[in-house]
């Protein structure tokens, strides 16, 4: 009697631990890990492991917001990680290419770091020749750690930082949060929210670079992309928009059909010259007053066959083809990451917005909520 109800405890004990052991296997093969990274400015930074049930993984560190790596499968079912960067948090500090990062609080160039608005002068640290470029210097979204949460029942960390009235000279307290969701249609969806007590411009970004063969496998040049885009808004030699809207019929800016990127990068057309290539933001389509998600643009690399389509609720988007890139960085697995071995897609306002009142206007007021959508979709062909 005895042993016989020993032998049932075990088996139900068995039965209890394997599963529990179910559970938690199934917890690591789809949804939210959490484990430390580091610290920065004291204080603990981790990386959120998203996955998803087709194997799809997109890692975020809360500091910068940045995305550490995504893999993706091929039309094989090959899996890699088809964004530049690093290993660890140190590689990040200095990110001088803004790898993976979440870019504010102005997203772009602001020219001569300087604006206007209601009636005050606002002076703004300069870190791009004569311009400021994605927020300042030292407190932008990309450096600084952000406070985290996973979220509950859906794939995904939602990261939150208030950006203090006056830092990098901008006006107001700004409360921002930025939300990375993975779904099980292999969509990255990247949720942008903030509130100010003052007036100020707002301009969030995303700053991935994608190689869509994988990260460190060469250049871009030889991925197709269509841009949603019958305009782009020319710059001037320290890349401000002269305030044109450009059609880009009859131009290497036309990317209404998928043309290869690397088909007339280095035509002697102004712009390009400018541009060091493709460093522009183009006007995305969209009927009047429309401000749902619209397609912005469609990648496809044609060895691998992997399609990134990406949509957003913003009326722009940087079309940047790594130009600055000189294989001066080493990246993950030893990669040397060298010019045009990486593609941006950043969805935003238009640069220098809070100079050009006939821009779409980047304000946000008290009482006020800010609101915008990307999602990078991924597929295979
Ligand atoms: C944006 C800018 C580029 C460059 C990169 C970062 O894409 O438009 O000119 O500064 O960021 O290197």
């Amino acid at each position: 009697m005895m042993r016989k109800q020993l032998v049932l405890v075990t088996y139900l004990c068995a039965i209890a631990s394997s599963g529990l052991l179910l559970a938690q296997s199934s917890k690591q093969n789809s949804g939210v890990q959490t484990q430390p990274f580091g610290s920065r400015d004291g204080r603990p930074v981790n990386v959120y492991t998203l996955t998803n049930s087709h194997r799809v993984e997109v890692r975020a560190m809360n500091y910068g917001g940045i995305i550490l790596s995504i893999r993706v499968p091929d039309r094989k079912g090959q899996l890699a990680d088809v964004v530049l960067g690093h290993e660890k948090m140190e590689g990040y500090i200095p990110n001088p290419p803004y790898f993976g990062a979440i870019v504010g609080r102005y997203a772009n160039r602001i020219a001569n770091g300087t604006f206007t608005l209601d009636g005050k002068t606002y002076t703004l640290p300069k870190n791009d020749g004569p311009n400021t470029l994605h927020g300042g210097l030292t407190r932008t979204f990309d450096k600084v750690v952000w406070d985290a949460e996973p979220l509950k029942g859906k794939t995904g960390v939602a990261f939150s930082y208030l950006s203090k009235d006056g830092e990098e000279g901008f006006p107001g307290n700004l409360k921002v949060k930025v939300t990375y969701t993975l779904t099980d249609s292999n969509e990255l969806v990247i949720d942008y929210e903030a509130t100010t007590d003052k007036s100020t411009p707002i301009n969030v970004s995303q700053h991935s670079y994608f190689n869509l063969k994988g990260e460190g496998n060469g250049e871009i040049l030889d991925h197709e992309i269509l841009i949603n885009a019958d305009r782009f808004t020319p710059v001037d030699k320290t890349l401000i928009p002269t305030g044109e809207l450009r059609p880009v019929k009859g131009t290497p800016f036309d990317f209404t059909t998928s043309t290869k990127i690397g088909a007339r990068i280095d035509d002697n057309y102004e712009q390009l010259v400018l541009g060091h290539g493709y460093d522009h933001n183009w006007v995305l389509n969209r009927k009047d007053k429309d401000t749902g998600l619209v397609l912005a643009a469609r990648v496809y690399e044609p060895t691998t066959g992997r399609v990134l389509e990406v949509s957003t609720t913003q009326p722009g988007v940087q079309f940047y083809t790594g130009n600055f890139l000189d294989g001066t960085i080493t990246g993950k697995q030893g990669h040397v990451y060298k010019r045009r071995y990486g593609l941006c897609l950043e969805t935003q306002h238009f640069p220098d917005s809070p100079n050009h009142p006939d821009f779409p206007s980047t304000i946000l007021k008290p009482g006020e909520k800010f609101e915008q959508k990307t999602v990078f979709k991924f597929s295979a062909k």
